[in-house]
């Protein structure tokens, strides 16, 4: 069970903080629900530490996401100190952040009886508010169509949650398309805050293994570990990219070629582009991807509207310090000329009511198989004709 109080003793210990004295604050009086509060409906989401569940308090309208807390490791035995660091994180920090496009944690119940499929005795779930869709599987469904409007008012939605995050001088660290949740109203909230951190000055050290790698900045792949909230700005540059072009513009698949790809991209770091480069860690280890010239390409290789271009263009710089700011990028002519941001209830509907990445993924893989099985089928019957005798072979004496 767990009483928000106690959580407030954490630390960044992972990048040798030293750790905050623990609080001599009393513990909270109040326990956690039962998770039997719910009816557990469907599987919504494959969390890092378990699925994530749609739910509905019975007797009335109240719908939520459950994410799994594992309390337990995978043969049952209690975790050390009793919960993933990163969930702690989530919760303290949703704790202090309210904002209409920040997802609202409602309240942490446990399992006492192993009653949630998958799960057992004495995990415990963050109940969410429930939302219909995710970025992801609004981008990545064959049966929707998202327009420039959409794009435009998600990213205005997208920003003023980000400014406000840094204002209260927390980052995100995992901004990506399948942490943007989006409900039928359209309003789009950020998600997943397990790998969020406040940050006070350029002082303070932090981990460097953060942020999914296409969306990671060259400066934390370079392992800096005095980063500030410009790495949150270049993931919203590799996302709103993503949108207008349609496909993920930096899928590298291991560190080195992710670099490679932000170079081919967004040109090598120059004296001129980013002079403070030489400093990072890992500079030296990468220097060779930066000897040969290559220039900036984002112009050129974006022939999508143009303001956007230029939007992305100013999030894909390479030196952190003049990336532009969340609060700059809402200044961006891109959100003041046509086709213009809207209400998000203006927005228009989807055709369908609900769908995540989990599920869309799933379709997906379907698909992909069944395409599979199709081409082996052709296969087959094309080296079945190749090795069927031909008729010549077959009949020789018709010739005659
Ligand atoms: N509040 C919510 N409403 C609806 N779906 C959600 C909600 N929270 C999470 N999900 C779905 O579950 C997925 C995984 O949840 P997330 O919080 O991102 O966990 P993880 O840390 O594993 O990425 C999300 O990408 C989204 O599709
Ligand atoms: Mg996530």
């Amino acid at each position: 069970m767990i009483g928000f109080r106690t959580l407030e003793a954490e630390g960044d210990t992972a990048n040798g903080d030293k750790p905050r004295p623990p609080s001599k604050k009393p513990k909270a009086n109040h326990w956690a629900r039962d998770v039997s509060a719910y009816d557990i409906l469907e599987p919504i989401g494959e969390g890092t530490y378990g699925k994530v569940w749609k739910a509905k308090e019975p007797g009335c309208d109240i719908v939520v996401a459950l994410k799994m807390i594992k309390a337990t490791d995978k043969e049952g035995n209690s975790c050390d100190g009793g919960f993933p660091i990163t969930s702690i994180r989530e919760i303290r920090i949703l704790r202090t952040l309210t904002h209409d496009n920040i997802v609202e944690l409602l309240e942490v119940v446990t399992d006492s009886h192993g009653k949630v499929e998958d799960g057992k005795q004495g995990d415990v779930y963050m109940a969410f508010e429930y939302l219909e869709y995710d970025l992801w599987a609004l981008a990545n469904s064959s049966q929707v169509k998202l327009t420039a409007t959409h794009i435009k008012t998600y990213m205005k939605q997208m920003l003023d949650a980000i400014a406000y995050m840094h204002t209260n001088k927390v980052m995100h660290r995992d901004l990506k398309l399948a942490n943007m949740l989006i409900g039928a109203d359209g309003i789009l909230k950020v998600g997943d805050w397990g790998l969020a951190r406040s940050f006070h000055d350029n002082q303070t050290k932090h981990t460097p293994t953060v942020i999914t790698l296409w969306y990671r900045p060259p400066e934390v792949l370079l392992r800096t570990t005095r980063y500030g909230p410009a790495v949150d700005m270049w993931s919203v540059g590799c996302i709103l990219a993503e949108l207008l072009y349609e496909s993920p513009i930096l899928p590298g698949t291991h560190e080195k070629e992710q670099l490679n790809l932000i170079y081919s991209l967004c040109g090598t770091p120059t004296d001129e582009s980013w002079p403070d480069r030489t400093e990072l860690p890992d500079w030296s280890l990468y220097a060779n991807a930066a000897e040969e010239h290559k220039p900036r390409s984002i112009q050129s290789k974006f022939r999508f509207d143009r303001l956007g271009v230029d939007l992305v263009d100013k999030l894909l710089t390479l030196d952190p310090s003049k990336r532009l700011s969340a609060a700059e990028a809402l200044d961006h002519p891109y959100f003041w000329h046509d086709p213009r941001v809207v209400q998000p209830s203006e927005l228009s509907k989807f055709a369908i009511h609900s769908c995540h990445e989990f599920e869309v993924k799933k379709v997906k893989e379907k698909e992909r198989l069944r395409r599979k099985e199709a081409e082996a089928k052709v296969q087959e019957v094309r080296a079945a004709a190749a090795n069927r005798p031909s008729e010549a072979d077959a009949k020789p004496s018709d010739r005659w």
